[in-house]
């Protein structure tokens, strides 16, 4: 292995089946050139951005799947929570927000979250009646007690046409915020 990747950090970028999906083959191209990033996809997003396309700019394989026939005795799973440095959700839906503040795991991405220890940051997106509703909100506060990290969505245009809050925040802060997380600043 050259000099160059065993310096680089480890990123793991989780996508979600939202529309702001596509947001995150830029964060990768911001992001890869200091940094080596893994996808895990969740099987909704693949709805909104191919595999293919998160393969080729990451240079990485995507991983999607829970249950998978090892190469070598590797446990997806836990080896990917154990390689992450840090792993960004992007964009993080209602579901996946509901799911781990719930302590469910039942996909790929909410089974690393869950057995991760590094540092968790949520960029969330969605419709503005989403992003107020009780529940989410509730889940968003319980996450954040236990520790997670979160990049607040900001007002502007949504998927619906209508402009409120539920945007995903600027792709410029988000890699400003992972880098710093990544610092070990607070
Ligand atoms: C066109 C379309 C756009 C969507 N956009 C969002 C979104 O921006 N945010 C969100 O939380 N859910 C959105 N959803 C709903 C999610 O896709 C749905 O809740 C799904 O179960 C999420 O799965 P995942 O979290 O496993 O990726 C959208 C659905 C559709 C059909």
């Amino acid at each position: 292995m050259d000099r160059e990747k065993i310096m680089k950090r480890k990123i793991l970028l989780g996508v979600c089946g939202g529309i702001a999906a596509y947001k995150s083959a830029e964060v990768i191209e911001r992001l890869k050139k200091k940094n080596e990033i893994k996808v895990v996809m969740t099987p909704n997003s693949a709805h909104f951005i191919t595999p293919l396309t998160l393969q080729t700019l990451s240079g990485n394989p995507v991983y999607s799947e829970v249950f998978v026939l090892p190469k070598e005795w590797e446990i997806v799973h836990i080896s990917l929570a154990e390689w992450a440095e840090i792993i960004l959700v992007l964009p993080a839906t209602a579901n996946i927000i509901g799911k781990v503040s719930s302590g469910i795991a039942d996909d790929l991405l909410s089974t690393i979250i869950m057995a991760t220890t590094s540092p968790v940051i949520f960029a969330p997106a969605m419709n503005k009646n989403m992003w107020k509703n009780a529940i989410l909100q509730e889940n968003v506060k319980k996450l954040k007690r236990a520790g997670y990290h979160f990049i607040e969505p900001v007002t502007g245009l949504l998927a619906s046409g209508e402009k409120g809050i539920g945007h995903l925040a600027p792709v410029e802060k988000i890699v400003k915020e992972v880098k710093r997380r990544l610092n070990g600043k607070k």
